[in-house]
């Protein structure tokens, strides 16, 4: 008998979660498009609500087909189990409101997707959640930033614009010295380059929209319990003091499912961004190939960052597989063996103005706020993503305004390079 447990991830985005259906004997996973679910009588549904016995009540808080994406990703990652939500954002909000709370705090890096930054610096400080930032990402400095507020810290495992590699050890070290869990974005990285559960983080989002599903059509977000962190101590009253709205249950008493239950049944029911079964299995259909496609577009990433720093209108290029980056050292202690990813930043000769020729002029290359897809992808983010900040504000989020970013996918390298080549020479 081969035994999930040892799978290797290839398999387990491909096999993860399904053998084939029970009522039909499909091996391909289906479609559960229904929002209710038929209960064998009244008993039944009352002990289904009462969480006394698992089973499908409503989509908006669990679907069969979400559900094998769920237990795929979880293995993945190594946790023990997941909750899908409808968008990345939505699944990065849902990890944070389910520790803290109107007064409560988070300590976070600054290397971090806009969209994140915008959510930490505007609406949850409406709702009254203070987000505190490590100037630099030094962690040395990082116990100045908690406090006894502080309920969570959040990271990316390769940053973003920066592509920075962070530091998974030294951060989990950080915020459990402070009786915290560590969140982990491995958004950048899939779970195919890097676990960051194996480094001692305790949760793990993915905007699904990216590198899992990989094909640009289904936005989605995940998030992924190790189950290692104790929610019990008073830190957590959410945890440990019984709750009114489920008679009274203590989650903490939950032991390693506690914080993915309390996710589930009351945070996403509650704010109900669920992820649609058709969004679940395109999904899964593009975490089939995960490993695959990582593989070649990571190889063409280095490929072409090589390529690019040999140019002569190319004043830098920011890749983590050059010796010359900063976080090449840290690569090897965290990502798959030759792995650096496949997203890629340079700078063009002649500035803000010479890199907005170079755009217009690529045609293989698609201009697109997105990345993570089998088609190319490019952006000038100092015009776009990052327009709100002055020129100095840009140069401290990483994104000048000579900086063309690339997300590389799936066409042949030759091709890719031809159409830089021909926009950085004309
Ligand atoms: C690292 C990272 N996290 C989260 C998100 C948000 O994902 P979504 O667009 O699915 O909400 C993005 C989007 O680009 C991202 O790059």
């Amino acid at each position: 008998m081969s035994n999930p447990s040892t799978w290797r991830p290839e398999t387990v985005a491909v096999r993860g979660g399904w053998g084939s259906d029970p009522a039909t004997h499909a091996i391909s996973v289906p479609i559960y498009q229904t929002v209710g679910f038929q209960f064998d009588d009244t008993g039944h549904a009352a002990r289904l609500f009462n969480l006394e016995e698992p089973g499908n009540i409503y989509t908006r808080i669990m679907n069969p087909t979400t559900d094998i994406l769920e237990q795929r990703m979880a293995q993945l990652e190594g946790g023990v189990a997941a909750v899908a939500f409808s968008s990345g954002m939505a699944a990065i909000t849902a990890a944070i409101l389910n520790v803290a709370r109107a007064g409560d705090e988070v300590v976070a890096a600054t290397s971090l997707y806009g969209g994140t930054w915008t959510l930490f610096t505007s609406t949850l400080r409406d709702f009254g959640i203070t987000v505190r930032f490590l100037a630099d990402d030094d962690i040395a400095q990082a116990d100045a930033q908690f406090n006894e507020k502080t309920r969570a810290v959040f990271v990316e495992s390769i940053g973003n614009p920066r592509l920075d590699i962070t530091d998974i050890k030294a951060w989990a070290e950080a915020a459990h010295a402070h009786g915290v869990p560590l969140i982990v974005d491995n958004t950048f990285a899939s779970p195919y380059l890097e676990r960051p559960i194996e480094h001692g983080a305790d949760i793990v989002v993915h905007a699904l929209t990216k590198w899992v599903g990989g094909h640009g059509n289904s936005m989605g977000g995940i998030v992924v319990d190790s189950g290692h962190f104790d929610y019990g101590s008073q830190k957590f009253p959410q945890y440990s003091v019984p709750d009114p709205s489920y008679h009274g249950l203590i989650f903490a008493n939950l032991a390693e499912t506690a914080y993915i239950t309390r996710l589930r049944v009351k945070v996403l029911r509650d704010t109900g961004a669920a992820l649609s079964p058709t969004n679940a299995y395109h999904i899964l259909q593009g975490l089939e190939t995960l490993p695959l496609r990582m593989e070649r577009e990571c190889q063409t990433a280095n490929d072409l960052a090589k390529r690019l720093v040999e140019h002569p209108q190319v004043s830098w290029v920011n890749y983590p597989g050059l010796s010359s980056h900063p976080s090449y050292q840290k690569a090897a202690q965290y990502l798959r063996p030759g792995f650096f990813g496949s997203m890629l930043n340079f700078g063009v000769k002649g500035g803000y103005d010479q890199a907005l020729r170079v755009m217009n002029r690529l045609s293989l290359w698609i201009n697109v706020a997105n990345v993570g897809d089998v088609r190319s992808m490019t952006i000038h983010p100092a015009s776009t993503t990052h327009q709100q900040l002055n020129p100095e504000e840009q140069v401290l989020a990483g994104v000048p305004g000579d900086l063309i970013r690339l997300s590389v996918g799936l066409e042949h390298p030759d091709d890719l390079w031809e159409d830089l080549e021909q926009a950085l020479s004309h």
